[in-house]
């Protein structure tokens, strides 16, 4: 039986245990499921994460322990459930709304925006969707004629409209194809699928690779949010093809609240703007490339002029 080494990319493994490592319920070769969340699911104590959580006095950095099981607990109880993240709502929308006058004031000056996603993890994935979208003009279009149908001359997208805008939702799904996750570290020695992995492993779930896995998504490398049209698969951690929030204990808490701000913000881009490339470049000009790090953010600033759509 091969020792693994210490650091560990779920990837080098497939197709021996296919996609649904998201929550490290593996399928083995006799394709018999096996549940190891509870093993893997600590975080490596990295000197970076470290410094950055006071030693992991936070909730993603901290290793599995009770400090980690208390903080969780109260964090879910009184800041991530979702009356508390419906509260916010207005300030969500407020912000949404400011952003769009900031975009009207430019396109009014016929000024360029560039999509900067800062440290924010919800930003980032507007920014890759807004990517997408432009390099894909059948589905922008699609995305757009949906919220423009259904929002009419009512002038903004509010939050309860975008659960009546299933393409927008597919788009989404189509662009957190390919993240990837925070790392884990393994508790305690296990086997898995064949392999001894000692307790203090470092593991990258490589979701971009799951993303990408002919065996479980057609044409993978194409950008088709209609594959998710009448499909099942959802985004919120049962369906391991799809786990850009993670899965298991460690699941992203803020999901909800990610999500709620994504939707409203890109629902409102589609809704108000038609959205051409700066003078000088084409479509094809618009990159793809990702800068390292914690959260996947766009390397070089998506650079669009927008254009008031008249209803
Ligand atoms: C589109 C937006 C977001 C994405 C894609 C995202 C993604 C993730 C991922 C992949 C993880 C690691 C899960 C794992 O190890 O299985 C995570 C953890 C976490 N996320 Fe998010 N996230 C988003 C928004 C947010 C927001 C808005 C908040 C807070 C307001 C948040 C707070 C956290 C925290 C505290 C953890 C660590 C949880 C733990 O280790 O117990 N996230 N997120």
């Amino acid at each position: 039986m091969a020792a693994f080494s210490k650091i560990w990319t779920f990837n080098v493994l497939a197709p021996r245990f296919r996609a649904n490592l998201g929550s490290f319920l593996c399928q083995n070769g006799q394709g018999n499921h096996e549940n190891h969340d509870l093993i893997f699911c600590s975080r490596p104590s990295l000197v970076s994460q470290q410094k950055l959580s006071y030693n992991g006095l936070d909730l993603a950095f901290s290793p599995y322990a009770a400090y980690w099981r208390e903080i969780r607990k109260i964090c879910m109880v009184y800041l991530f459930n979702s009356n508390r993240v419906r509260s916010f709502r207005p300030i969500r929308e407020f912000e949404v709304s400011h952003m769009l006058e900031k975009i009207t004031k430019s396109a009014v000056a016929s000024k360029p925006n560039a999509f900067v996603g800062g440290t924010e993890t919800s930003a980032a994935t507007v920014v890759w969707a807004m990517t997408l979208l432009m390099k894909n003009s059948i589905a922008m279009k699609k995305a757009q004629e949906e919220v423009r149908k259904l929002i009419g001359m009512k002038g903004f997208v509010e939050e309860e409209d975008t659960e009546q805008l299933p393409y927008l939702k597919a788009v989404i799904k189509e662009t957190m194809r390919a993240p990837l996750l925070i790392p884990r570290e393994s508790c305690e020695n296990c086997i898995l699928g064949g392999y001894d992995i000692p307790a203090k492993t470092v593991v990258y779930v490589n979701t971009w690779a799951i993303g990408r896995d002919p065996d479980i998504w057609e044409n993978p490398e194409e950008f088709d949010p209609e594959r998710f049209i009448n499909s099942s698969i959802d985004l919120k951690g049962q369906d391991f093809e799809l786990i850009p929030f993670g899965a298991g204990r460690r699941i992203c808490p803020g999901m909800l609240m990610g999500l709620a701000t994504v939707e409203v913000s890109l629902a409102n881009l589609l809704y108000k703007f038609d959205w051409e490339m700066p003078v000088g470049m084409k479509e094809e000009d618009v990159d793809m490339d990702a800068q390292p790090g914690l959260t996947m953010h766009k390397k070089n600033a998506l650079c669009l002029m927008a254009q008031k759509y008249d209803r």
